[in-house]
């Protein structure tokens, strides 16, 4: 099974607006099963097209406690959100190792299409209500972190570019 790699904050291909699936064909179903293995390699419980950069409205989730009840959302809309919210900490696999505190609506529910092109209601509470909201960002081109303070975001930031130039560095040749 093929890995894709995952886009990490603050790459500005993460702020990139996704289009609608234009059909859900083999193309796509390969995509979606790429992105579960993407997903579970990285013990993610969702992951969003765009953070693969593929820019089309996909989701993929699997908010289990046992990792067996993948959620395939395509074109996905919140047609309700629940008024009341919660502050919970999230954490995002574009930006490893952050956790932060995001205020969402306790419960949603979304329409979406299935991978055989027939279009689904989900009522979501909880873990999956969170993951959907968080996802769903995503596909707008926002990251989790864009809710925290500038000062936050910036530390964030210098973080995950320090980060990556460590690994760049670790995995270069060595010099004499
Ligand atoms: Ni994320």
């Amino acid at each position: 099974m093929t890995l894709l790699t995952i886009l990490r904050y603050p790459d500005p291909r993460l702020q990139q607006v996704a289009k609608p699936v234009a059909a859900v064909d083999a193309r796509l179903r390969q995509l979606a099963d790429a992105m579960f293995a993407t997903m579970y390699e990285a013990a993610g419980i969702g992951l969003a097209a765009t953070q693969v950069n593929v820019h089309e409205r996909l989701i993929v989730i699997d908010a289990s406690e046992t990792r067996d009840q993948p959620l395939v959302l395509i074109n996905p809309e919140i047609v309700w959100a629940s008024a009341e919210t919660r502050l919970g900490e999230e954490g995002c696999l574009s930006v490893p190792g952050i956790y932060d505190g995001v205020e969402r609506s306790l419960a949603v529910r979304v329409e979406a299409l299935d991978l055989d092109g027939k279009r689904q209601t989900h009522e979501a509470e909880g873990m999956l209500a969170v993951c959907i909201q968080h996802e769903m960002d995503h596909l707008m081109g926002k990251v989790f972190v864009d809710y925290l303070s500038p000062l936050k975001r910036n530390r964030i930031k210098a973080k995950m570019v320090k980060q990556k130039k460590d690994e760049e560095r670790d995995a270069a040749p060595r010099q004499r």
